[in-house]
């Protein structure tokens, strides 16, 4: 599949942003938890989803699906046999390891797939997992977790605030027995929104948004209705788009307070902005200027997810902007397919130097991962004739029917199966 993008149409117009995939890939996760059923509002619908979905079918759950809601009953969890290629499809898949660990004892896993863009390893999962009290072995590319009896809460320090080791952590602690105390956790909005859909499902989970999560243990969660929060990373996608193209669009159904670290960047930018709580306008002048350093952190710092974005819409930008990735060690595969494009961007280690240029001009060019492939749409919105986007499925893994969003806003995209 691919896109045909016709750029220099300035978009205009408004769109409400979908519901937040890295909150509710975790959720879907949380529901085996559950013994009983589990309706979640507002699940974007994009493959990451259905991959979640046919996992929890493999493990005996009864999954529905009315438009933006997901409908999971847990309370006949088994043993699944998921198949390998369906866990490597996506990395979020080593969160169903916790859940199905704390309630069958049991839980083999292979080793993730999801996004090239680094070595992504798993170690912190299967240290807290270890420390909780379950054995972890490692055979043929699987890791098999046993635990005779209940886990136990412990106190656990993490390295490094893993947005996924924490939800890990936060899966296997609800259930076991006594008080996990977690240091260095991750702060992420997606971290708080996990815990919420935990809590009002009877867990006991205080801190989260802070680096220190305290979790009781429980005996049971309940069944639970749950909504899941905004996506910041497609909201913020969407207004580089805007930028790129040179329009003025606003985004609504957003929690601004979720992009405090990305507004002053569009404002160094030369962007207007107006702010409600849940929408922002945002209006662009007819070329931005250079950025000083934009540096990827954990949240609440620059996210790691806008990177690749941010730096198609500043290859356009008057003077030289610079961009330090911290999160990941190879975020920057994109970087060759904009550069066809007629973006002079250098990469040195950890650090792009992008030298503005007037206009990217059309190319054909391959999405490599999820936010780099959506990088080129960026550029393609600026670029003078028609790119093609190959290899769009890295996009449809996170963005919500990004062609219809985008056309609605007056973008030429078409895309060609
Ligand atoms: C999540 C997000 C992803 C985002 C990332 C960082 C989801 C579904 N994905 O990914 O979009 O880019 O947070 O904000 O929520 N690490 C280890 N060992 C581990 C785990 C992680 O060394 O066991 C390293 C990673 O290689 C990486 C860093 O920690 O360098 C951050 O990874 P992490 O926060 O865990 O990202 P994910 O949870 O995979």
């Amino acid at each position: 599949m691919k896109f045909l993008l016709e750029g220099g149409y300035p978009l205009e117009g408004e769109i409400s942003v979908q519901g937040s995939k890295n909150s509710v890939l975790p959720i879907l996760a949380a529901t085996l938890l559950i013994d009983g059923v589990s309706v979640i509002h507002n699940c974007p619908l994009i493959s990451d989803v259905s991959a979640a979905k046919s996992i929890l079918r493999d493990y005996g759950c009864l999954v529905k699906s009315e438009k933006n809601t997901v409908i999971v009953d847990a309370s006949s969890l088994k043993e699944g046999d998921v198949t390998d290629s369906l866990l490597r499809q996506m990395r979020s898949s080593i969160l169903f390891l916790g859940p199905v660990l704390s309630r069958l004892g049991k839980a083999r896993f292979c080793f993730p797939g999801g996004c090239e863009i680094g070595l992504r390893p798993i170690d912190l999962h299967l240290n807290a997992i270890k420390k909780l009290g379950s054995k972890v072995v490692e055979e043929n590319g699987s890791v098999i977790c046993s635990a005779d009896k209940r886990m136990s809460g412990e106190k656990i320090h993490l390295t490094f605030p893993s947005v996924g080791a924490t939800e890990s952590v936060m899966l296997c602690a609800v259930l076991a027995k006594g008080t996990t105390v977690l240091s260095n956790a991750a702060r992420e909005p997606e971290i708080v929104d996990l815990a919420s859909f935990l809590n009002k499902a009877g867990a006991k989970i205080r801190g989260a948004g802070e680096s220190t999560l305290i979790i009781e243990g429980v005996d049971k969660l309940h069944s639970v209705e749950h909504t899941v929060i905004s996506d910041r990373i497609a909201g913020a996608t969407y207004l580089f788009c805007a930028v790129s193209s040179g329009g003025k669009i606003k985004v609504n159904n957003l929690d601004v307070s979720f992009l405090q670290s990305v507004f002053p960047l569009l404002e160094e930018c030369g962007c207007t902005l107006k702010y409600e709580k849940n929408s922002v306008f945002l209006s662009a002048p007819e070329r931005i200027n250079a950025a000083s350093t934009v540096r990827t952190m954990p949240y609440p710092g620059f996210p790691t997810d806008l990177q690749s974005p941010a730096a198609a819409m500043l290859s356009t930008a008057d003077g030289t902007s610079v961009i330090v990735e911290n999160i990941f060690e190879n975020r920057f595969k994109y970087i060759g397919q904009l550069n066809r494009m007629g973006a002079n961007i250098r990469v040195e280690g950890r650090t792009a130097i992008i030298q503005g240029v007037r206009r990217l001009r059309s190319a054909e060019v391959d999405a490599c991962d999820l936010r780099g492939g959506f990088a080129l749409i960026i550029a393609a919105l600026n670029a003078s004739g028609i790119t093609q986007i190959n290899n769009i499925s890295h996009i449809d893994r996170g963005y919500e029917r990004a062609e219809d969003v985008l056309s609605s806003l007056g973008a030429k995209i078409k895309r060609i199966t």
